[in-house]
């Protein structure tokens, strides 16, 4: 069918507010906004002051109300442990209320945070949800960071309650969430009162009396006396959910969502941007600890009466590189959902895709999506040949929430260009601008942003740190939100991410900030000085690799220190950060006013052609680092 697009972007263009107000139509609000957008309000505006709804009562509630109260709603599917779980719309909300009830019972009020460590299991969809109805905000903190981490975030939203439980699955081993979670309570200034904890088979977490309660007992409890809770009356502009995402500095950023234009954004992508349709199952292989977990695992398929799917396995490995097709088959997926790395990893173990042959996946599968780092025109090529449905890259962030650029696939796909997530979605005007905030002409790179105000679904402001907002985001090119992403747009307003202008890198879809790792290495007591660079990675996109000047009479040999390093990176950021390579050097290259060349480094270390900075204070240390590379096997 032709696209309409065009037709669809005009017409949010020539009237955004008429558009978001057509689109609010979808949602199901107590009381209706009648002011779609003030632009006084909070840091660069706020949308649907004045409209009151629960999140929670939209994805489930509504749809138990009105027939799909036996229709599957989430799937749960734990390949390790062999679990397999149908939860329909109507058991959902049993569970959310069960948990709902017992927060309550904890004396979790509005507004209180609520802290989820959870795995990938459906009890994390279900914890979550449970804060929406009762309208504390809940913050999921990833599976993969340790302690540190962990305390930072505690420490930053003050959480009255943990959810969380004994252990997670992965291939190789079980991560058991308890210790971890009691040396991060211990680490932190701000201590929860409650931590309401899952015992799984696989771990038994030791107790805290007093602290820690059995989810097993109370919540089955809960169940089993049916409680229900009325969902709260929420301010369309009430914080949802804070989920913290790496910043330029050690310290995480809390992205704040709302309850009103995170409801309507993300029920208008499910039809018109992905292409389902209520009853359909779409199927994000992402982790609810990240953003693409928290709109397109946890909201968006329940906002619009679809089915949703919590996997608790890898594309590879959970048993074979036949996993996804597998699931695909079983539960009869219409889309997938993932990052491209996932797809390096089945391409890698199964280049020929052998293990397609064993499974209908055509019969269900309409589309695969991908996000979360750049999608390299190969892996795209290869997934559309095996697999022969439209590969669609699309664009987006955690401060988004959702694409700002994509292919809609709803409004009939536009032409695929392999290296393109396509075009700037409806509500964003994206630009390309020089360092004066000039704009380029077409094909030209610089610095990607977008026209302020910044649509629904959006963060409004950083948990409790307007300042930083502005400073992050909006201050260095005055009425736009800076990406923070660099790349061009072509002659066909086609968008092309080429990286980050910031010292964010991507390791396996996994947004990492370099400086906060430069800190834990730096926190080393035979550490002088360190820097951290990503270096191309064939699985993983990137890889960390840091460098480490030793101070002046350390007599530790270098092997063990940077033996020391990773496990330091590991122990204090968790094992998501995937470092693995930590090298000494006598010297770090820098310029005459002391700035280390971190992008020089990474050329070297990328093979990628260099030359020697004009402003290099001594140039022989380049080749110094080009032996420790070629030493290490970079
Ligand atoms: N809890 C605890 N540990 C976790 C974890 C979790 N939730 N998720 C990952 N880890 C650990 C892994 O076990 C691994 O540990 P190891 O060093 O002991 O092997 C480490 O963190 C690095 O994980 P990862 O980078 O994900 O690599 P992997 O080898 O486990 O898997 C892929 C590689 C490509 C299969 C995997 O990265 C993948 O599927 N990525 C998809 C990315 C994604 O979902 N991105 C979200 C945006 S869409
Ligand atoms: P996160 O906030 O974890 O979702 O990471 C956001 C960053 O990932 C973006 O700023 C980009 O650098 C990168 N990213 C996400 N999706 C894509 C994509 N489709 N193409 C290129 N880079 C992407």
């Amino acid at each position: 069918m032709a696209s309409r697009y065009n037709e669809v972007y005009q017409s949010w263009k020539s009237d955004p507010l008429a558009f978001w107000a057509e689109a609010a139509k979808e949602i199901d609000w107590i009381t209706p906004p009648k002011t779609i957008f003030d632009p006084q309000a909070g840091v660069y505006g706020r949308w649907f002051p004045d409209g009151t709804l629960n999140t929670c009562y939209n994805a489930l509630d509504r749809h138990v109300n009105n027939g799909r109260a036996d229709q599957a709603a989430l799937i749960f599917d734990s390949p390790v442990t062999g679990i397999k779980r149908i939860y329909t719309y109507a058991q959902l909300l049993a569970e959310v209320n069960a948990v709902a009830a017992v927060l309550k019972d904890f004396g979790v009020v509005r507004g209180d945070r609520v802290l989820v460590y959870m795995p990938m299991i459906a009890e994390a969809v279900i914890g979550v949800l449970a804060c929406a109805r009762i309208g504390a905000i809940h913050s999921v903190v990833f599976g993969g960071f340790a302690s540190k981490e962990l305390a930072t975030r505690i420490n930053d939203s003050e959480p009255k309650v943990i959810l969380t439980a004994s252990a997670g699955i992965e291939p190789n081993r079980v991560v058991k969430y308890k210790p971890l979670l009691d040396e991060a309570i211990n680490l932190a200034a701000v201590k929860p009162e409650k931590v309401l904890l899952l015992q799984r088979p696989q771990e038994q977490a030791t107790m805290i009396p007093g602290r820690d309660f059995d989810w097993g007992d109370l919540v089955v409890a809960a169940l089993a006396e049916r409680r229900t809770v009325e969902p709260e009356e929420m301010k369309a502009t009430d914080p949802l959910y804070i989920l913290y995402t790496s910043g330029t500095t050690g310290i995480p950023k809390g992205v704040v969502r709302d309850n009103g234009g995170h409801a309507v954004a993300l029920k208008w992508t499910m039809k018109n941007l992905y292409g389902i349709e209520p009853g359909e199952v779409f199927w994000a292989a992402s982790d609810v600890g990240w953003v693409v977990g928290h709109s397109y695992i946890i909201y968006a398929q329940l906002l619009h009466g679809a089915t949703t799917v919590v996997y608790e396995g890898k594309p590879i490995g959970t048993p074979d590189a036949g996993a996804f097709w597998r699931m695909i088959e079983e539960y009869h997926i219409s889309a997938l959902f993932t990052a491209p790395t996932a797809f390096r990893a089945v391409r890698k173990e199964d280049p020929n895709a052998e293990f397609l042959k064993k499974y209908n996946v055509g019969k269900s599968l309409r589309t695969l999506f991908l996000a979360g780092e750049r999608a390299d025109p190969d892996t795209v090529a290869w997934a559309e040949k095996v697999l022969g449905v439209p590969v669609i890259d699309h664009w987006w962030q955690t401060e988004t929430g959702w694409a700002i650029a994509g292919n809609p696939v709803g409004l009939g796909a536009l032409p695929v260009k392999h290296g393109s997530p396509t075009v700037a979605m409806p509500g964003y005007d994206i630009q390309i601008v020089d360092e004066a905030a000039h704009p380029v002409e077409a094909g030209k790179m610089g610095s990607i942003v977008i026209k302020l105000p910044l649509p629904p679904g959006n963060l409004p402001t950083l948990w409790k740190q307007d300042a930083r907002m502005t400073e992050s985001y909006l201050i260095d090119f005055p009425g736009f939100y800076k990406t923070a992403d660099a790349g061009f747009i072509d002659a066909d307003n086609y968008v092309y991410i080429m990286g980050r202008t910031d010292d964010i890198i991507n390791v396996a879809g996994h947004r990492l900030s370099t400086g906060g790792m430069e800190e834990v290495l730096a926190s080393h007591p035979d550490v002088a000085e360190c820097a951290v660079i990503g270096v191309k990675d064939e699985l993983k996109g990137e890889q960390p690799c840091g460098f480490i000047v030793l101070k002046s009479g350390v007599t530790r040999s270098p092997i063990d220190i940077e033996k020391d390093i990773v496990k330091l990176v590991r122990d204090k950021i968790g094992p998501v950060a995937a470092f693995k390579i930590a090298i000494c050097v006598a010297r770090l290259p820098k310029t005459r006013s002391g700035k280390i060349l971190r992008g020089t480094m990474k050329k070297i270390a990328d093979h990628d052609p260099w030359t020697m900075p004009a402003t290099i204070d001594d140039p022989a240390i380049m080749e110094e680092i080009m032996a420790a590379l070629q030493h290490k096997g970079v």
